[in-house]
């Protein structure tokens, strides 16, 4: 009986015969001769169906294979440089084909192009293509990659409740759904809780679906993603960038290295990831300020459709073209902080020499990829979290337990959360968050 093997290990297996459960990706046949190519769901590799080498039966049934047909292969592995694949560089000369399902109706995913509604309506089936299935590869990597350098430093797993009576990131945003009978939101950040978490464990982190109702369509935004967020109890500002640009680097660099042949595939120009290594630029949001309105008045436009920059005002936050602009001006991901307060959320700490500013920090990614992460440090004054609480006309009980935190051995303290899917299009390179998430949640979108 020859050995069954996932196709990411085939490399491993030269000259021996091998069994692979998969699926007909695709096929093209002259003669006495089929290449089909097959996909197991850890990779794609050509196999060659040689009529002298099989019996009559088998050699029919490849040569009738329809696109994805599932069917099981045994036979000899060979490398050779020119077969395609992924990570390809290897084939097999089949020896036995049996087919578990053989396709009767036509795949809707064709070679031919598809509209982007189209490929959603089947997303289901569209995840098996191969783009598709590099992305979410890579997603699955960056997620260990996170996951393993946080449990190493000391980052306690905390999970934070996805139903919660109050808002953490502003009131305009929240999915709203009923308690019995209490109005209760989908969470838009564990934060809050893990500012708790920390009083009892020092180092924490949360990660789950996070939801937010954006009502504007854009590359960048989704209604539900996952986000990573690490909280810390005595860490400051500056101490939590240091974690920031660790971090994100060993995501970058651990990702590299697992998934070249994923990134190779997707066509990622992975130069410009090899670079990402502490430390990241930090610039001011005076500085980044300056920076976009002197470009603004020289009429700068910005990628990706080569839109005018428009000029802003102190106070102003970024928007998406702003941001892609100061985050060109760097080759690695750049940390603006101190940002307005009036942009930022309640809990931002005030910094005591420009009260109108805090202590806040987003990483903007290079490439036009816009922010991945925000965070910054916490407010550790109780009075003036009674006052933001009232700035921002959120309701007061539902904070009473929050602001115990500043009663009862407040320290100073930051955190940030990282966005995977933001993560992910950055280092696959892709166009359109949707690619991100195996089903994402889009606006006027929820099939499948
Ligand atoms: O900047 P945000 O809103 O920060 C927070 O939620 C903080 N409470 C996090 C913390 O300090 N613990 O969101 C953080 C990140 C963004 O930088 C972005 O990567 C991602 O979450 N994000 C989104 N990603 C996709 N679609 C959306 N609608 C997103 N909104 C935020
Ligand atoms: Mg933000």
């Amino acid at each position: 009986m020859a050995e069954e093997v996932g196709i990411e290990r085939i490399a491993d297996y030269v000259g021996e015969e091998v069994t692979i459960k998969g699926w007909l990706y695709a096929k093209t046949g002259k003669g006495k001769l089929q290449f089909l190519q097959v996909r197991d769901g850890t990779g794609v590799i050509q196999c060659v169906v040689f009529k002298k080498e099989v019996t009559p039966e088998v050699f029919e049934d490849a040569r009738s294979l329809t696109q994805e047909s599932s069917l099981i292969i045994t036979g000899m592995v060979r490398a050779d440089e020119r077969a395609p694949g992924i990570p390809g560089g290897h084939e097999i000369g089949v020896s036995d084909l049996n087919v578990v399902q053989c396709v009767t109706e036509e795949y809707p995913i064709t070679p031919k192009e598809h509209g982007i509604d189209f490929l959603m309506q089947h997303r289901h089936l569209w995840i098996r293509s191969s783009r598709q299935w590099s992305a979410l590869r890579v997603r699955a990597t960056v997620i260990k990659a996170i996951r393993d350098w946080l449990d190493s430093q000391g980052f306690l797993l905390m999970d934070t409740p996805i139903l919660t009576p109050a808002a953490c990131e502003g009131t305009t945003t929240l999915f709203e759904t009923d308690y019995h009978g209490t109005p209760a939101y989908l969470s838009q950040s564990g934060q809050l809780y893990n500012e708790a978490n920390i009083m009892a464990f020092g180092r924490v982190y949360c990660f789950g679906p996070t939801f937010r109702a954006e009502k504007s369509k854009t590359r960048r935004h989704i209604q539900e993603f996952w986000m990573v967020e690490p909280e810390a109890a005595y860490v400051d500002l500056w101490e939590n960038l240091k974690i920031q640009e660790q971090f994100v680097s060993y995501i970058v660099q651990t990702t590299l290295r697992e998934r070249q042949s994923e990134l190779e595939s997707l066509g990622r120009d992975v130069s410009r990831l090899e670079k990402i290594e502490p430390p990241f630029p930090r610039i001011h949001y005076d500085e980044a300020l300056e920076m976009i309105n002197r470009a603004a008045a020289k009429g700068t436009t910005v990628p990706p459709e080569d839109e005018p920059l428009p000029a802003i005002a102190w106070g102003d936050d970024f928007g998406a073209p702003h941001e892609t602009y100061v985050a060109e001006q760097f080759e690695k991901p750049v940390f603006v902080h101190h940002y307005p307060s009036q942009v930022k959320a309640f809990y931002m700490a005030q910094e005591p020499e420009r009260p109108e500013t805090c202590r806040s920090a987003d990483l903007l990614a290079p490439e036009g990829y816009g922010e991945i992460i925000g965070g910054g440090e916490r407010s550790s004054d109780l009075e003036y979290l009674e006052r933001q609480i009232e700035r921002h006309d959120l309701p007061r009980e539902a904070y009473e337990w929050y602001l115990d935190l500043r009663r009862y051995g407040s320290v100073p303290h930051s955190g940030f959360g990282l966005g995977i899917e933001r993560t992910v299009m950055w280092i696959c390179g892709l166009q359109h968050i949707r690619e991100t998430i195996p089903f994402p949640r889009l606006l006027g979108r929820i099939y499948p």
